[in-house]
């Protein structure tokens, strides 16, 4: 399947840090043409296929978009968008990865514009993501580029209630960084044990990456891929001893703080209320 802008027009790439290069990169290896992408970024990556425009502000492109992915800081919104609107035509999609930024948000923004609002994670970066998706709209050609775009990189889940964002943000938009921060604390714990630094940590990493390869080939649940490793009074059972009784409360309170900064984050950038009369 070639992934075309709507309408054979152009997509527009806002924001070309770590997750808008990783998602355009995965759109172009899935049949995108260079040629039908602008990238707007004052940092101007530099290593960008040559077909592909660029520019340090929308105004300086001279062309209007089809579609947009905007992938600025949250923090930034209020600047870039200000710079993007007077651009983005009458039913022009906006894919927006904006963490903790809602629809209703976006589309006081863009009001002419189809937002679908997403959120991916860095697996993305070796097609392996999964990005939730949302729109409180029924266009069936915003959802189904939407779905094309993001498919490119991985997994695509639709909710259907957007409340689920900060959950969704709190689980699998940083639950990479939670994974890697366990691979960091099992090669320490293997240092900590007689391992040398190296070995330890080629050795965590495989485990987890492994683990992981089998938990998602495999038929069973990741409870029963446990249990098949636990002989009763055997090395596991001891180490889960210790584990287990820890890590369901730790994991828990680690989501839900996420959560909790991932509603803040919208609250902060939440439409004002019309001052009452
Ligand atoms: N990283 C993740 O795991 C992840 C996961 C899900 C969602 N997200 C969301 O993805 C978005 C981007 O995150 P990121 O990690 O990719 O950030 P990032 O690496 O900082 O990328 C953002 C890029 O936008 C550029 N930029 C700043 N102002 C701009 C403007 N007015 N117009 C166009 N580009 C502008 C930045 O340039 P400068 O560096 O020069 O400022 C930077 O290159 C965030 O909203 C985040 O919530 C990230």
């Amino acid at each position: 399947m070639t992934l075309v802008p709507p309408g054979e027009g152009r997509l527009w790439v806002i924001g070309c840090g770590n997750m808008g290069r990783a998602l355009l990169d995965a759109a172009l290896g899935a049949g995108l043409s260079p040629d039908r992408v602008s990238v707007v970024d004052p940092a101007m990556p530099g290593d960008l296929d040559p077909a592909i425009r660029t520019a340090p502000s929308p105004a300086l492109l001279g062309e209007i978009p089809t579609a947009v992915l905007f992938a600025v800081k949250p923090q930034l919104l209020q600047a870039a968008s200000g710079e993007l609107a007077p651009h983005v035509p009458a039913g022009a999609i906006i894919l927006s990865i904006l963490a903790g930024t809602s629809t209703e948000v976006l589309r006081q923004r863009f009001p002419r514009a189809l937002v679908v609002r997403a959120m991916p994670n860095t697996p993305a970066r070796i097609g392996r993501g999964v990005t939730a998706l949302f729109a409180d709209h029924e266009s069936a050609a915003a959802r189904q580029f939407a779905q094309d775009f993001f498919a490119a990189s991985g997994e695509v889940v639709w909710l259907d209630d957007e409340r689920l964002f900060d959950a969704v943000t709190a689980v699998s938009g940083s639950g990479p960084a939670y994974l890697f921060h366990f691979i960091e604390a099992l090669a320490c714990a293997g240092e900590s044990v007689g391992l040398p630094q190296d070995l330890s940590r080629a050795l965590a990493r495989r485990t987890v990456t492994g683990a992981a390869a089998l938990a998602e080939h495999s038929d069973e649940e990741p409870e029963e891929l446990r249990r098949q490793v636990t002989s009763p009074r055997g090395t596991t059972e001891a180490g889960l001893a210790q584990l287990m009784p820890e890590l369901t409360g730790l994991v828990s309170r680690t989501v839900a703080a996420a959560a909790r900064r991932s509603a803040e984050l919208a609250a902060e950038t939440a439409p004002e209320e019309p001052a009452a009369d």
